[in-house]
Order: C-alpha cells, then sequence, then structure tokens
C-alpha cells in the first residue's frame, strides 16, 4: 500500500510522524475521500515505527470499513481521543509532519494538546516525491478525463453560443462534464471579449457578440485524476490584432510541448514557451508561469514556471498552457495536458487547437 512507501519516507527522511487531515494525499495513500467532513476533526495519524490509526466522526461508521479507527460522536472532545492515539503512538515530541490544506482551527487545537514538543513541517515535503511520478494506472485515468474535456469541447462547437451570458455558457460547460464524469475538477473559466485579458475571470453577465475572442479554461475528474483545458474560440471574426495573437500563442503552446522530454528541467518548458512569446513582442502580456503539475489535485508539482528546477521524469503530468492578455483588447490562452511517456511528451487532451470561428 502507499501509506507504506510514505512510512519509509518519513524514516528515511528523520520524521516522527504525520498528522493527515482529508483530501487528495489521503485518498491516494489511503483511497479514503470521507465527504464533507467539514469542521468535524478527522485525522490520520502515522507514526514512524509503522503505526497508522485514523480519528473520524462517527457519521462516517457505515462508509470507512476495514481500516484501524476510531469514531467519535457529536458532543464528545475529539482531541481527548486524538491525545489517546497519541499517547498510544508514543508521539509527545519530535519532527511532525503537517498535511498542508489541515484547517488551522484543527492545527491551533493539536498544538494546545498538554505536554507536547513537536515541531511542525509541511507534508508535502514527502508526498510531492510519491505524486509527481505517476504509476501507468493512474496516467490512464487522467486520460479518461481528458477525453472528457475533449468531448465538451466539441459539444460545445455545436452549439449556438451568441447572445448566451458568460455564466450561462459556464454552467452548460458544468453540465457537458458532469454527465460524462464524476464531476469538475474546478469552477469553468468563461472570459468574452475584454474579459479575456484577466487569466481567471470569473463567469459574469456578459452576453457573447459577434467579434469575440472567447477564452474557455475548464476540466473534469475522473475517479479523482483531473483534466484540465482551455480553448480559445472566435465569435465571427475578431480584431486582427486578436487572430495574430491567436497564432502566437498556438505556436508557443505547440513549441513548448515539443520541448517536453524526460531530462530536462520544468524550467526549460517555460523559456521555450516565454521564448516565442517575447520573441513575437508579447513578452509581458504573458503575465504567469506556462503551467502546472495536474493529478488528483488541479494544481500540483511539477510548476512549470521560470522557477521550475524539477527535472522531468517519466511519469509527470502537467499543463502547457502559454497565454497572452492585453488589458482593454482580450485575450488569448491555449491549454492541453502533457504527460511524459517514454521520454517524450503526450498531449492527453487532443480538442482541435485551430482557431475556430462559430
Ligand atoms: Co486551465
Ligand atoms: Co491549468
Amino acid at each position: 500500500m502507499r501509506i507504506e512507501q510514505l512510512i519509509r519516507l518519513i524514516r528515511e527522511n528523520d520524521f516522527n510522524g504525520a498528522l493527515i487531515s482529508p483530501g487528495t494525499n489521503l485518498y491516494y495513500l489511503t483511497g479514503l475521500y470521507p465527504n464533507e467532513v467539514g469542521e468535524r476533526i478527522t485525522l490520520l495519524v502515522i507514526n514512524a515505527d509503522g503505526g497508522y490509526h485514523l480519528l473520524a466522526p462517527s457519521l462516517y461508521e457505515s462508509t470507512i470499513q476495514d481500516f484501524p479507527v476510531t469514531f467519535w460522536r457529536d458532543g464528545e472532545n475529539p482531541y481527548e481521543k486524538l491525545a489517546w492515539i497519541l499517547a498510544e503512538f508514543e508521539l509527545s515530541s519530535g519532527r511532525i509532519l503537517i498535511e498542508d490544506t489541515m484547517r488551522a482551527d484543527w492545527l491551533m487545537n493539536i498544538m494546545k494538546l498538554g505536554n507536547r514538543n513537536f515541531e511542525f513541517y509541511p507534508l508535502s515535503l514527502l508526498m510531492r516525491k510519491l505524486r509527481m511520478r505517476k504509476e501507468p494506472k493512474e496516467i490512464r485515468l487522467m486520460e479518461v478525463a481528458a477525453k472528457v474535456a475533449d468531448r465538451v469541447f466539441e459539444e460545445l462547437l455545436g452549439s449556438d453560443l451568441l447572445g448566451m451570458r458568460e455564466k450561462e455558457l459556464a454552467l452548460k460547460i458544468e453540465m457537458f462534464s458532469r454527465e460524462l464524469s464524476d464531476g469538475i475538477s474546478f469552477k469553468p473559466i468563461v472570459a468574452s471579449g475584454e474579459n479575456g485579458a484577466d487569466p481567471h475571470h470569473a463567469p459574469g453577465d456578459r452576453r457573447l457578440r459577434k467579434g469575440d475572442m472567447v477564452i474557455l479554461d475548464y476540466g473534469a475528474k475522473w475517479k479523482g485524476y483531473c483534466s484540465d483545458i482551455t480553448r480559445t474560440v472566435a465569435l465571427g471574426r475578431p480584431d486582427e490584432k486578436l487572430v495574430e495573437i491567436y497564432e502566437i500563442v498556438r505556436e508557443a503552446q505547440e513549441r513548448a510541448y515539443k520541448a517536453v522530454r524526460a531530462g530536462i528541467k520544468a524550467k526549460d518548458v517555460d523559456a521555450t514557451a516565454r521564448g516565442t512569446i517575447g520573441k513575437a513582442g508579447y513578452g509581458k502580456y504573458f503575465t504567469h508561469r506556462t503551467g502546472h503539475g495536474l493529478g488528483l489535485d488541479v494544481h500540483e508539482d511539477p510548476y512549470i514556471g521560470p522557477d521550475g528546477e524539477v527535472v522531468l521524469e517519466n511519469g509527470m503530468a502537467f499543463t502547457v498552457e502559454p497565454g497572452i492578455y492585453v488589458p482593454g483588447l482580450g485575450g488569448v490562452r491555449i491549454e492541453d495536458d502533457v504527460a511524459v511517456i517514454d521520454g517524450r511528451g503526450k498531449r492527453l487532451t487532443r480538442a482541435n487547437r485551430e482557431l475556430v470561428v462559430l
């Protein structure tokens, strides 16, 4: 089990244990993904000797089975039970890994448990080593999520988008995605016209009209694994400047994709995209990194930016998504999911990248 791999890393790196709240790390390690725990503390305690034990609300008694677990009921103090688990594991001091996304109130309550002298470190220090290199079966699940993104794009090309509000189109993307997959990997971005200059525009009331470039950025989930795609489409013939920008972004994305191979650094891929856009004179309008790792989280290691020192290896998966954003005019972004397989980049998302004029 993957939990054994983590325990080995905990030992090798001289940590005493780990406290892991629900999220993609807990899922990766145990297959457990308790739904909507909210404020009710749920915690996997791991110690370097190899023991592990879950503390969970009794609401999950029917769904968490065949796992060492102590349940607590509403009205009980779960931290008394946690203190008992820590005592059993003789965890009272030392270097403890904390799930990066743990709620601050849980951590503050843990810090108040008496007579403990912990030094805290982020769990991602070790988890990134495990999760960055995907197993073939993980890549296969990502391919399914990517195919859903492609299919949704085809559905959109067959829809009449003219006059639709951005938020209506976002809802349409969400419905198509949910029909074909386990759900969306993040809230879709629909940015039309001048709104396209904002890379993370929240879809609003603006209606799509002739001459718009529209950025569509969305993704689906399949068995926990995410896809993340961006296509930019035109409604009627857009401003010539935007057509020129489109071709620059498309070339930057293609070159960056082709640069992907095992043995180079993440920042080399970024430099390829950035160099292409810079040479065309739009360098200052490419305002974000070229991509991000993708897997159970829609943003994870390795990050493909100017500071990306990670050496790419087989099994790594990430996005390649350069963009150009010109205030007052609009923007273009093209994003694919790419996995390193047999030393080369392989696109998982394959939807048409030519400029589509609807
Ligand atoms: Co995206
Ligand atoms: Co992305």
